[in-house]
């Protein structure tokens, strides 16, 4: 995915946490999964300070001034844990963690002690692997199709949701859902259900502290049109979309060609189909790509038309199989339904007729005017009539006034 690369974060995320003790407020820093990371502390500098780090209370690294390292540390941490020597003596005792990995993980203490005065800050260290791409196709691996959503090296394991819209019970979608974890202990997730017919599938995938949620969406379907009729080929995201691009391509056989794209933030618009191609909505508004595909040909524009939708996180794709039918089949079909449209009119009006002759007969026996008005209603709506037969409410009427 595009967004791929949008990671742009910095190493480390630090929000400051209230505290209700009232004592130093705990620090929260995520590092990344493998980057380097700084865990802040910083005190007032009188010149003959100690600082100490503990991680979940071992000692990891001790210092003093003028005399660099007190004791050995922790053997563990010493290689990729260090002090920033050089700004020690300006009052920053900063850790910093070279390569961060699951095992950094826990409550940190830094301890600074002087002739003057005793500090300490506590700092949570979280680490994450954040989700860099989700990618939701379908398969065919296990004999029957499936669509297949899945993300990779990820810390910790996210979570896999894939659902379809309609919704459909769980049982007819067998949903199969596979985590596994490589060598540095990033996971890998994917999730599988079978493959239905007109069905959007909808795959989220969010990471374990919600610092991201990733939505994705595949839909495939099929439409016929006739020959050189304008028409449109929907594509109208699931949810409001800003800030994204639509790439439209075409594919015949097993030649694949992007025809028209788009993007909402620059409003540019470039189609290698020229004229022949257009959105529906202007500037594809709220996320509609549907893109109108003028005077059609039959065998030049017969194919798979696929749209992309793309934003932050976010991508949704529809891919339609149009088929171009030529106008001679489309006139056969109408003409043959043409045959029934007379023959139904001389049915309705048969059943009509009839009926209004028993409904005159059995007025005639008994019935007062209003059931004249009945009789006529039926004849000025004679589609009613069905209903009225069935319903009979100028024999109901009768009925009942003579049982009177
Ligand atoms: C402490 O020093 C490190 C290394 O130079 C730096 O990254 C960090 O921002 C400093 N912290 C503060 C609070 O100045
Ligand atoms: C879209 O881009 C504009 C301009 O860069 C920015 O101000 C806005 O916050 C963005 N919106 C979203 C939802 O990303």
């Amino acid at each position: 995915m595009a967004a791929a690369h949008s990671w742009t974060l910095n190493l480390i995320l630090v929000w400051i946490i209230a505290d209700t003790t009232g004592k130093t407020p705990d620090v929260q820093v995520t590092c990344i999964f493998s980057e380097d990371c700084v865990l802040p502390c910083v005190f007032e500098a009188v010149g003959d300070e100690i600082v100490y780090w503990f991680r979940q209370n071992v000692l990891i690294h001790s210092h003093k001034q003028g005399s660099g390292l007190l004791d050995q540390p922790d053997q563990h941490y010493n290689g990729r844990m260090s002090l920033f020597t050089e700004v020690i003596s300006s009052g920053n005792a900063s850790l910093h963690i070279q390569k961060s990995g699951p095992q950094d993980r826990g409550k940190y203490r830094c301890l600074v002690t002087s002739s003057r005065e005793t500090s300490e800050h506590f700092i949570i260290v979280k680490v994450e692997a954040p989700i860099c791409s989700v990618s939701l196709e379908t398969t065919r691996l296990s004999g029957f199709e499936e669509v297949k959503c899945s993300t990779r090296d990820v810390y910790p394991a996210p979570r896999v949701t894939l659902f379809t819209e309609p919704a459909v019970l769980p049982d007819a979608l067998k949903t199969f859902t596979r985590k596994t974890s490589d060598k540095q202990g990033r996971y890998s997730v994917e999730s599988k259900i079978r493959k239905l017919e007109d069905l959007t599938y909808i795959c989220l995938v969010q990471s374990f502290y919600r610092s991201q949620t990733w939505k994705t969406s595949l839909q495939e379907k099929e439409i016929f049109s006739v020959e050189s009729q304008d028409f449109n080929i929907p594509c109208k995201a699931p949810w409001k979309l800003q800030n994204f691009t639509l790439t439209w391509s075409f594919t015949k056989g097993h030649k694949s060609s992007t025809i028209y794209t788009y993007d909402s933030l620059t409003q540019l618009s470039s189609s290698v189909w020229k004229e022949k191609v257009r959105l529906v909505t202007p500037r594809g508004q709220g996320g509609d790509g549907s893109l109108q595909l003028r005077n059609p040909l039959r065998l030049e524009h017969t194919g798979t038309y696929t749209c992309i939708l793309s934003a932050l996180q976010t991508k949704h794709e529809v891919r339609t199989r149009v088929n171009i039918i030529p106008m001679t089949a489309k006139r056969l079909s109408e003409s043959s339904t043409q045959w029934w449209i007379p023959a139904a009119v001389i049915t309705v009006l048969a059943i009509t007729t009839v009926a209004a002759i028993i409904g005159a007969i059995k007025c005639k026996v008994g019935c007062s005017k209003s059931n004249q008005t009945h009789v006529e209603a039926a004849e000025m709506q004679p589609i009613r009539v069905t209903d009225a037969n069935s319903g009979a409410p100028s024999e109901d009427t009768c009925l009942t006034e003579e049982i009177a």
